[in-house]
């Protein structure tokens, strides 16, 4: 089959599986409503993500409705908790709980995952994480989780906590996907067309740390889940990533590149998470600024799972 009648085939299932869909390019009336809906008191500040958890271990009611109505705005929360004198052995299985609590239950099977399933994120000179740069002190480039991953291990969701911060430096850039695809769409419907393309982006294969390969991984940047929500799979790197050779995917990357870059788009977030808080999210567009860690050994150090789920009821 050509590349072009899949593409049709795609676009045809994607629009049958999205009929009313504010994602269909052929519904501009569900777009409209969903747009308006979505960006109507959006936040402009990330203050307005934080949700304070009194107890780590028996998240109020409250709390979780509230983390979960922000996630169903933004796709993100920001959770601030008393936990920042807690032992690993104590924190790790109650952040996995916690998470659990909002539907973030399915981990994925990561390289570098311990056997509870967290990441920790630290500069690491071990086998395994030397030279990678989530294991440096260097920025990391806007991406969402898991765009090298197969499509039957799309990351929807992850959990991000700070159980020590950086010296200087090392804050967040978090942006919802919902909002570039509205950015990109309002530019121009073509910029989505392209995103949408079964071929737009592909990682070449690649060895792992471990001497495994990774398979070469193609796909859209924009795709619908089989339960309507929009996914998005992407990184701004340069290197190592092959683009649709098509004029229409070039500017539409180029577009969100100068989006990423806080062109025409003021809801952009950064923030510096704090010991004890984190980022719960349905796997948005994030970025890292480089950092300086403390003199005393005490090092930055984030903890992160990445799950096959999106939020509960989001
Ligand atoms: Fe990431």
């Amino acid at each position: 089959m050509s590349n072009e009648a899949a593409h049709e085939i795609a676009q045809t299932e994607q629009t049958e599986k999205g009929l009313g869909s504010p994602f269909n390019l052929n519904a501009p009336e569900a777009y409209r409503h969903w747009r308006e809906n979505k960006l109507e008191r959006y936040p402009t500040d990330p203050s307005a993500l934080v949700v304070e958890i009194s107890d780590l271990t028996e998240p109020s009611a409250p709390a979780c409705a509230a983390i979960r109505a922000l996630a169903r705005k933004c796709n993100m929360a920001i959770y601030r908790t008393n936990t920042r004198d807690w032992p690993l052995e104590r924190l790790r299985p109650a952040l996995l709980r916690f998470a659990a609590r909002l539907g973030l239950e399915r981990i994925e099977a990561h390289r570098s995952r311990e056997d509870d399933g967290l990441v920790a994120l630290e500069v690491s000179q071990a086998a395994g994480k030397s030279g990678f740069i989530p294991y440096t002190n260097r920025p990391l480039n806007w991406h969402t989780d898991g765009y090298y991953n197969p499509p039957s291990a799309t990351i929807r969701g992850f959990l991000l906590h700070c159980v020590r911060d950086a010296a200087e430096g090392g804050e967040n850039g978090l942006y919802d996907p919902e909002l570039a695809y509205i950015r990109l769409r309002d530019k121009d419907p073509a910029h989505i067309r392209a995103l949408m393309h079964p071929e737009a982006m592909t990682i070449p294969e690649s060895v792992e740390p471990d001497g495994g390969k990774r398979p070469a991984s193609t796909g859209p940047v924009f795709s619908l889940a089989s339960d309507g929500a929009l996914q998005m799979r992407y990184t701004s790197r340069r290197r190592n990533i092959i683009w649709r050779d098509d004029p229409a995917c070039r500017r539409a990357v180029a577009y969100l590149n100068g989006l990423l870059a806080g062109e025409n788009e003021p809801l952009i977030f950064k923030y510096k998470l704090r010991p004890g808080e984190g980022i719960l999210c349905n796997n948005v567009l994030h970025s890292r600024a480089g950092f300086v860690d403390r003199s005393d050994g005490g090092g930055r150090l984030y903890l992160r799972a990445r799950y096959l789920d999106r939020i509960a009821g989001t």
